[in-house]
């Protein structure tokens, strides 16, 4: 598969179906995502990769955490405080777009916080990856690693597979921690690895982006 259908099909993927990945391909997608440049070589990347007993368990006490009420912190801040309103606009229709593509209406509470749990499990994806970082790495090293997890999403496609990566696996780090270790990293993030279901309207919407006016300036 050329880089141009990669890009193309890699969406964020929030149903899956009930098959299981061989962790040999998970192994596979990891060998060619960690070709991904890094600052001086540093390679800071550290990955647990969750399946069958290890996922459940994990997923159960974080969907029950948010399932109380408990908010968790996560280990730095992945959003602004203040959102400027180029920023907000832009969350605005993301939201609006999966919830309306759901018809979960503004008032219906309850599938809204149903479909936000489903993050704490993966979406259901028989894999669930999980992202570390060493404490002492600086923001660079994020920049390095923002390369690592859209590395691993494009190899997931040329292998057949969907991905969603997500904050919200971020969210319990305590909890996550209590269950793994890596007391000494944070947790940058986690990541859906699964086989899509086509059939789930969840997944049946593309997400727009700006027009390169907007975003690119050219000097000469
Ligand atoms: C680092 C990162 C964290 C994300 N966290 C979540 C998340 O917790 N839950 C979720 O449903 N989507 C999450 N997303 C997916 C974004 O909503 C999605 O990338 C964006 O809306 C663009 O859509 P696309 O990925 O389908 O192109 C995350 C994306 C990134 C890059």
């Amino acid at each position: 598969m050329d880089v141009k259908t990669a890009l193309a099909k890699r969406k964020s993927t929030r149903a899956f179906l009930n098959k299981e990945v061989p962790i040999t391909t998970v192994n596979a997608i990891l060998e060619q995502a960690k070709t991904a440049p890094s600052g001086v070589n540093t390679q800071p990347w550290k990955v647990a990769v969750l399946s069958g007993q290890s996922k459940k368990d994990l997923e159960q006490k974080m969907e029950s955490e948010f399932r109380a009420g408990n908010k968790g912190t996560m280990d730095y801040q992945y959003y602004p405080e203040q959102w400027e309103a180029e920023y907000k606009q832009r969350r605005k229709a993301c939201g609006l777009l999966m919830y309306s593509t759901l018809q979960i209406k503004r008032e219906d509470k309850q599938r809204q916080l149903d479909q936000w749990a489903a993050n704490y499990r993966a979406f259901d994806a028989p894999i669930m990856l999980l992202f570390f970082i060493d404490k002492i790495m600086e923001k660079g090293s994020y920049v390095d690693y923002g390369m690592f997890l859209q590395s691993i999403m494009l190899s997931a496609v040329e292998h057949g597979l969907a991905t969603c990566p997500q904050a919200a696996l971020a969210e319990y780090p305590e909890i996550v921690k209590k269950e793994l270790g890596y007391e000494d990293q944070v947790l940058i993030c986690g990541m859906a690895l699964g086989y899509e279901d086509t059939t789930k309207d969840v997944n049946n919407y593309r997400t727009g982006r700006e027009d390169l006016d907007k975003l690119v300036r050219y000097f000469s």
